[in-house]
C-alpha cells in the first residue's frame, strides 16, 4: 500500500515537473519520494537552481516561506496546510518593535524558524549552523537574539566579546529535554559520543561531544570513527542514522524528541498537494521585499 501509494506519487511528480523537498524530520516513508532532503535553509537553497517552476515542501509553514522568499517566482505548497512550528510563531512583529524601542542600539538577529513578518522587523537571519559565525561577523558588538534563547546561549557562550541579549523563546521539543535525560542515557552507553542539537538547554548542550544543526549531526555522525552515538535532536535523525550507518548504534537522547508538526505530513498528504492540496504560500511584495533582506544579509555575510 505505502510502496503503490509511492509509486504513484513519483509518477505524478514527474508527469507534473513538480519538486518535493522534504526537511529531514518527516517520516522515512516521505524522505524517500523527495527529490530533496536536508535541513530547511539547504532545501530552499537546493529549489532556487532546480529546473521545475512548482515545489511542494513536506515540513513546517515558516521553511515553505523561506522558499518562496528565495524562489518568488516558483509556486511553493506547504503539502499540509496547518502545520507550524511553535517557535517561530511565539514572538510577533508588534511585540518585536517593542523590543526594538528598548534595544535601539542592537543589531537585530533572527533565527531562520522565524516567520516572513517577523523577518521583516530583524536585520540578519542566521540557521543553526552559521549562527556563531555570523555573529561573529556582526561589526555591531551588540546583538539582540531572537527567538530562541538557546541557540542565542550557545552562540554568547562563544562569542564572548558580543553583548547578546536573549528573549524567552524556543523549540518546546528540543528545550524539554533534561540534563538528567544526559546522565542517565549516557550511563546506560558509556562508550557513546553525545550529539545535541542547539536548541537544547546549556545545562543538556555542555555535556555535548558535538553541538551543531541536524545536518551537521549527520555529518558528524557518519564521518566519526565512533560506533556509539546519542542523538539530542529529533527522533527521525538517530532513526534515519542508524538506517544509513547499520554498523553503527545510535539512541535517541529522550524518545520525547518528536516533533509533533513534523510528523503530520502523511503520503496521502503529498499526493493531494499534488493534486491542487495543500496549502500556496502567498505573501504581500512588501513583505517579500522586506524579509528576504536580512536572508540576503545571512548569505552575504555566510
Ligand atoms: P535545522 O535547521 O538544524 O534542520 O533545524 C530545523 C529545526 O526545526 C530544528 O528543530
Ligand atoms: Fe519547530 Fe522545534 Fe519542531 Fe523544529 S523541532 S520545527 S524548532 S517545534
Amino acid at each position: 500500500m505505502v510502496k503503490d501509494l509511492q509509486q504513484e506519487i513519483l509518477k505524478l511528480k514527474k508527469e507534473k515537473n513538480i519538486t518535493i523537498l522534504a526537511h529531514s524530520y518527516q517520516a522515512e516513508e516521505i524522505q524517500e519520494i523527495a527529490d530533496y532532503t536536508g535541513d530547511s535553509f539547504r532545501l530552499s537553497e537546493l529549489a532556487v537552481s532546480d529546473k521545475n517552476s512548482t515545489v511542494i515542501m513536506c515540513g513546517v509553514h515558516f521553511m515553505a516561506e523561506t522558499c518562496k522568499l528565495l524562489s518568488p517566482d516558483k509556486k511553493v505548497i506547504l503539502a499540509k496546510e496547518g502545520c507550524g512550528c511553535p517557535m517561530a510563531e511565539q514572538l510577533s512583529a508588534d511585540e518585536l518593535r517593542q523590543l526594538k524601542k528598548m534595544y535601539p542600539e542592537h543589531t537585530v538577529v533572527a533565527y531562520i524558524n522565524t516567520t516572513a513578518e517577523l523577518k521583516t522587523e530583524c536585520d540578519v537571519c542566521v540557521t543553526s549552523s552559521s549562527a556563531v559565525e555570523i555573529c561573529r561577523k556582526i561589526e555591531n558588538n551588540k546583538i539582540l537574539f531572537i527567538p530562541d534563547c538557546n541557540l542565542g546561549a550557545f552562540v554568547a557562550e562563544q562569542l564572548p566579546e558580543k553583548e547578546i541579549k536573549l528573549i524567552q523563546g524556543g523549540c518546546p521539543i528540543h528545550a524539554a529535554v533534561r540534563e538528567k535525560d544526559v546522565l542517565n542515557e549516557k550511563e546506560k552507553h558509556p562508550q557513546a559520543l553525545l550529539l545535541v542539537h542547539p536548541e537544547c538547554v546549556p545545562s543538556v548542550t555542555k555535556h555535548a561531544d558535538y553541538v551543531g544543526s541536524t545536518s551537521g549531526i549527520v555529518n558528524f555522525a557518519m564521518k566519526s570513527e565512533a560506533k556509539e552515538f546519542i542523538i539530542g535532536t529529533e527522533i527521525s535523525i538517530a532513526e534515519h542514522l542508524q538506517y544509513v550507518c547499520p554498523d553503527k548504534e545510535f539512541y535517541p537522547l529522550s524518545k520525547h524528541l518528536i516533533c509533533p508538526n513534523m510528523k503530520r505530513t502523511t503520503l496521502p498528504d503529498v499526493y493531494k498537494a499534488l493534486n491542487g492540496g495543500g496549502l500556496e504560500i502567498e505573501m504581500s511584495p512588501e513583505v517579500m521585499k522586506k524579509a528576504r533582506v536580512c536572508i540576503d544579509r545571512m548569505l552575504e555575510l555566510g
